[in-house]
């Protein structure tokens, strides 16, 4: 690791620009090609602008805050010094897309004060990589300011272009949309206002969720996020179409007048925009992670990534209940009738998925409803208390089903529905993971469907930014690690605290099952890959192999092919990737169901070998430890043609290949599950053409 402390850099002084801007001060990227300039106005507000290759990216952008217990932090601002300073190290990742990452930037920090009688301080830090910058506000110990009741920060990203975007609206409570592809000029998030299929929703603002990804006309590339989301609220993007211009809006609770309350010192998340000149570099673009602090819970080798199956999508399909004594009605999220019989986490049941996990080298098995309260799930006002984690219903030997997993090498992974109703979850998490750490059982899925108890609260807002964050660090010393739903979304923590190891955070395959809008369209994962997946890592569940599961729900279905639905577990990472589909349609398909067995979860290198934002993507992966390859390609409604070069094979190996690809006929719709498999040996010499079906793909495996 190097550390190059002080004043390596030059900062530019070059004086009065215009009439109205003074002082900027000038930073780059590592390799020259983004620069950012800070600057005062005569009134001593504070700017920002970033420049990739010449071309303007961010024009004259103003920074600042509103509180609700002081002034404005807007103007009469003063630089008392500034500091620069280069870091490259690289450091490794217990598990991820990667196993060595490059953390190289080039930092300017600017110390400001007012003139005026507060002389209240503020800094700014900006880092420069070659993939993008971060910038945070950090508040030091100071006499006239103690405590910031934050009602709003006023970040600006003055945009120059009607950039092609891609996004979701600025919902307070949840990811869960449709991605919606428009000029920059045309977003309207107001009119994605009360979606039918989602239990909460609060779109406030004409403003989108983050990432955010817009293409220029130049081929540039750029995704706005943040990064390092601690003790403060999400920040959703206001969108001036007229101007376009995007204002950070941050989210906010109905119980205070402020959205943040911070005790000086204090420091927000990095503000990011990723930029690059090509699409597959965002994908490979770690600034996120980067700008995170180092693991800070030490030894994580009991956690170990896996594939997994799961009590899931029969309960989705409506073959079974999470209850003992009900079912809900997953498409209008509201309590259905009576329905005896049917309870899905039986202990028998479990062993079966344990069983076939065994056999197609999967190391887990999720089970839901295995715990009692499932009958007050939804439609219950009072939420607290219902759930305890700790109690299984009368046919679920917990025990037991544990016992048998570790002798067939299975692991059990917990499930805890909170349901929203955090008071208890709170209560109750020593409890609950105290009972998983008896069991020896080290990963939990939780839940978060509802709306938010306390009343008030929403699910981005600071109160559950600090629960879903304190649950992680909570569930480290129980060697527990956590992939929540309906979560808060990924900003890189998964660096500090690897025990963050997934999350939902998106519409996931689950709205395919019962979704009255026609489930995820073949475009969502070619535009998930660009934008959500820039996060961090996704809990999609793919694997589905009935495409159109007729016997449990005629009007839904998957709009992919099956060679996509293999894909997937190359394109969308994580370090827990179900076989999200039943037992018996996995067994109607071993061919396809070699690649699950095969394909790995953990990766030495990620190479991106081509790519367009919302039309398609093909990923390369090496796995740890075995050295072997695997390729995943998808399409959106298009049928493409994909050129494949296999320079990124070691050098003198030959590998073999296992290709796995849409039928002559398939379609996403009319004939979903045609597959061709061909087996031949590869090595980094070879080229290969393959023709992809409308919303299909292909995989690959390449073993040594
Ligand atoms: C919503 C989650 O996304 C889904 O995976 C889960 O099955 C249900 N909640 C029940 O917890
Ligand atoms: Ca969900």
């Amino acid at each position: 690791m190097k550390y190059f402390s002080m004043f390596l850099l030059t900062i530019l002084l070059l004086g009065c620009q215009t009439e109205e801007k003074q002082e900027v001060y000038k930073v780059s990227s590592p390799n020259k090609e983004i620069e950012v300039g800070f600057g005062l106005s005569k009134s001593g507000e504070a700017y920002y602008s970033v420049v990739f290759n010449k071309k303007v990216i961010v024009d004259t952008s103003s920074l600042g805050f509103d509180f609700t217990n002081t002034k404005s932090f807007s103007d009469s601002l003063m630089v008392v010094n500034t500091e620069t300073k280069s870091f490259n190290e690289t450091w490794q990742m217990p598990w991820g897309e990667q196993l060595d990452v490059v953390n190289h930037y080039n930092e300017l920090k600017i110390q400001l004060e007012e003139t005026s009688s507060l002389k209240r301080k503020m800094n700014l830090i900006f880092k420069v990589y070659d993939d993008g910058i971060g910038f945070r506000y950090e508040f030091p110990e100071q006499e006239n300011f103690k405590e910031a009741l934050i009602s709003e920060e006023n970040t600006e990203f003055n945009l120059n272009e009607d950039y092609k975007t891609f996004w979701i609206p600025g919902d307070w409570d949840i990811y869960e949309h449709l991605y919606n592809t428009t000029k920059l000029s045309q977003v309207d998030a107001i009119s994605k206002r009360n979606h039918p299929n989602l239990a909460q929703t609060h779109i406030p603002n004409n403003a989108v969720n983050t990432p955010v990804t817009m293409v220029g006309s130049d081929g540039t590339h750029l995704s706005f996020h943040e990064a390092a989301l601690v003790d403060f609220s999400g920040m959703t993007l206001q969108v001036d179409t007229e101007n376009l211009d995007l204002k950070s809006v941050l989210v906010g609770s109905e119980n205070t007048e402020y959205k943040v309350k911070k005790i000086v010192p204090f420091e927000t998340p990095w503000r990011t925009i990723q930029i690059t000149k090509d699409a597959p570099s965002l994908i490979e673009s770690r600034l996120i992670v980067n700008l995170n602090e180092p693991n800070k819970i030490g030894d994580v080798s009991w956690f170990t990534p896996m594939k997994y199956t799961g009590v899931w999508w029969e309960m989705h399909l409506g073959k079974s209940s999470w209850d003992y004594g009900m079912t809900q009605d997953m498409s209008t999220w509201t309590e259905g009738g009576k329905s005896n019989g049917t309870h899905g986490a039986t202990t028998a049941n479990v062993k079966n998925y344990i069983d076939f996990s065994a056999k197609n080298n999967i190391g887990g098995v999720l089970v839901e409803g295995w715990n009692t309260g499932w009958e007050h799930w939804i439609g219950f006002e009072d939420r607290e208390g219902v759930f305890d984690f700790v109690t299984p219903y009368p046919d679920y030997d917990i025990e037991e089903v544990v016992r048998y997993g570790k002798e067939k090498g299975v692991q059990v992974i917990m499930h805890h529905e909170t349901s929203a109703a955090t008071e208890t979850y709170t209560k109750q998490q020593d409890t609950a993971y105290a009972l998983m750490q008896s069991l020896g059982m080290h990963a939990v899925k939780t839940g978060y469907v509802g709306k938010i108890l306390p009343k008030g609260e929403y699910h981005h807002g600071q109160y559950m930014v600090n629960h879903y964050n304190n649950a992680v660090i909570k569930a480290a010393g129980y060697q527990v690690a956590i992939n929540a739903h309906e979560p808060i979304k990924a900003t890189g923590l998964r660096r500090t605290y690897p025990n963050t190891i997934s999350r939902e955070g998106l519409r996931g395959q689950e709205f395919n099952a019962w979704a009255t809008d026609g489930g995820n369209p073949p475009e969502h994962l070619p535009i998930v890959a660009f934008t959500r997946m820039l996060a961090g890592p996704i809990d999609y569940t793919p694997g589905i192999f009935d495409i159109k599961f007729d016997d449990y729900k005629k009007d839904n279905q998957v709009n992919t092919t099956l060679g996509q639905q293999l894909a997937l577990y190359v394109v969308i990472y994580s370090p827990v990737q179900m076989a999200a589909d039943l037992v018996e349609h996995y067994e109607s398909r071993p061919d396809a169901l070699q690649f699950i067995k095969d394909v790995g979860v953990d990766w030495e290198a990620t190479d991106v070998l081509d790519g367009a934002v919302g039309d398609f993507v093909v990923i390369a992966r090496k796995e740890r430890q075995t050295g072997n390859w695997f390729v995943g390609g998808i399409t959106d409604e298009n049928s493409r043609t994909i050129d494949l070069d296999f320079s990124f094979l070691e050098e003198g190996v030959t590998y073999k290949a296992s290709i796995y690809k849409d039928g002559k006929d398939a379609h996403w719709d009319t004939n979903p599950t045609s597959l061709e498999i061909e087996h031949m040996e590869i090595t980094k010499d070879s080229k290969m053409t393959l023709e992809l079906a409308e919303g299909g793909g292909f995989a690959i495996s390449l073993m040594k």
